[in-house]
């Protein structure tokens, strides 16, 4: 069983969908803990689920790098096999990364490279893009540039607003970033045989 850590920020549609989807017995992962910078409505869904939860919060700390290394030790007591980004709007410094490499990823609203950051949906739009989409990737030390992992298209529509696109591209979203958790674990337990 793959232990997963979630980090969030916002409204928490995409944990909600992992924490549903982790309800099936037979889905290969665990939703172990999930963490934030703040007070996340999102957390809500965690409580429901009897999944703990942790906050810390930058405001609390004298440097990015100290905030960091709290977080990751909130983070590491769960002893996570992969740790998903899923709206978390912070960029973590490179201690956080490097002690999670390999096993850190994010999902984002657009087809990167293109639009990196944290306002992709809006730059999309403004850009006159007629596709956007989501991407899966591993986090390195940028913003937005690690290794892609999935992605997947999606067309813009005529007239289409922010909160629109946004919504339609989270649909998308949360479907992919379910099935390429499931294939981590899957992948996990290959490995595990071998
Ligand atoms: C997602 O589109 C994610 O890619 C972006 O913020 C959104 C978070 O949505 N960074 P939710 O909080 O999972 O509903």
């Amino acid at each position: 069983m793959l232990s997963v850590v979630v980090l969030i920020s916002g409204s928490g549609s995409n944990l909600l969908a992992l924490l549903k989807a982790a309800e099936n017995p037979l889905f290969p992962a665990k939703i172990v803990a999930v963490g934030s910078d703040k007070d996340a409505p999102g957390l809500v869904h965690a409580e429901l689920y009897e999944v703990d939860t942790f906050v810390v919060e930058p405001s609390r700390f004298g440097s990015k790098e100290q905030w960091a290394a709290t977080l990751l030790a909130s983070v590491q007591h769960h002893q996570p096999d992969l740790v998903v980004l899923a709206g978390f709007m912070r960029i973590l410094p490179a201690n956080f990364v490097a002690a999670l490499k390999g096993k850190l990823i994010n999902t984002h609203p657009s087809l990167l490279p293109d639009f990196k950051g944290a306002h992709a949906v809006r730059d999309a739009l403004a850009a006159g893009a007629t596709k956007t989409g989501v991407t899966i990737h591993y986090v390195d030390e940028g913003v937005d540039t690690g290794e892609i992992i999935v992605q997947s298209e999606v067309e813009i529509l005529p007239q289409e607003t922010e909160h629109a696109l946004h919504e339609r591209i989270k649909t998308i979203e949360r479907a992919l970033l379910v099935k390429t958790i499931e294939q981590f674990a899957l992948k996990q337990k290959d490995l595990a045989k071998a």
